[in-house]
């Protein structure tokens, strides 16, 4: 998938990841690129195209595709992460609220723009997961439980979408440094740099593009002896 000429859907394009990816589109020549947000006021980027959207709300979901029919490229970037681990009072709630937008959300999105996307000829869709899909701990375990159900989504809808020629990517990467990872001290890479590797992915026709190094680090610890998952994630 190439994104010169490509017309680009990102949720979340308002800040950090997303509105990297909105400025790096249309750098490679993107034909259009629609900044979804829930507040499309706070699309500040020249160049693209707002649409109001929460990623939570199916009747949004649903307008979004009927007003943008000529999706190529989808990516489902939104989403959020609240620190804590499974055993507190407040876990199953924090579990619903991250299933909501980083499980639900992309499957809405991709159940949504899936006839768009085979009615322009396949395209893609880039799903933006995470280190912690494969490790977590008590920092992101709640996160990285939903990281992990949208990693098994990707897996899956790529198989179902094989047929329309669809590409489906998976995006996993370590901290980067957005205001999600606001007050954490580690290192952290620069939205721009994750960004530039997703989309050179992309245009090499990837299905799963890790970001750094800590990432194929434990990639490559999933199948060792003991597992890295099997431990915290530090850093
Ligand atoms: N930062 C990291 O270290 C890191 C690492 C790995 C993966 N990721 C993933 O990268 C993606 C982008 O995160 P980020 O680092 O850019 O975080 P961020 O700066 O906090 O931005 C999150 C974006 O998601 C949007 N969003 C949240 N809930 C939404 C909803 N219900 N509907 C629509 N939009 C919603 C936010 O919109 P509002 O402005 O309206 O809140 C914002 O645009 C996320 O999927 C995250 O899990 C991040």
């Amino acid at each position: 998938m190439k994104l010169s000429n490509a017309t680009v859907f990102i949720t979340g394009a308002n800040r950090g990841l997303g509105l990297a990816f909105a400025r790096e589109a249309l750098a490679r020549g993107a034909r259009k690129v629609y900044a979804a947000a829930r507040d499309p006021s706070s699309v500040s980027l020249p160049g693209v195209v707002p649409i109001q959207l929460d990623v939570t709300q199916s009747d949004e979901v649903a307008a979004a595709a009927r007003a943008c029919g000529d999706v190529t490229l989808l990516i489902n970037n939104a989403g959020i992460a609240h620190t804590g681990g499974f055993l507190s009072e407040t876990s199953l709630d924090s579990a619903q609220r991250h299933f909501e937008t980083n499980v639900f959300g992309p499957m809405r999105l991709t159940q949504a723009f899936a006839p768009v996307l085979a009615h322009n000829g396949g395209g893609a869709i880039l799903n933006v997961l995470s280190i912690a899909s494969w490790i977590n701990g008590p920092l992101l375990g709640v996160y990285g439980m939903s990281k992990s159900a949208a990693w098994a989504m990707t897996n899956g809808t790529r198989i179902e979408l094989q047929e329309q020629k669809t590409q489906v990517l998976a995006l996993h990467v370590g901290f980067i440094d957005t205001d999600l990872t606001r007050g954490f001290d580690v290192p952290k890479l620069a939205p721009e740099e994750v960004v530039r590797s997703a989309l050179d992915g992309l245009e090499a026709g990837a299905s799963e593009v890790l970001a750094d190094e800590r990432t194929r680090q434990v990639h490559a610890g999933l199948s060792a002896d003991p597992a890295v998952y099997l431990q915290a994630i530090s850093r």
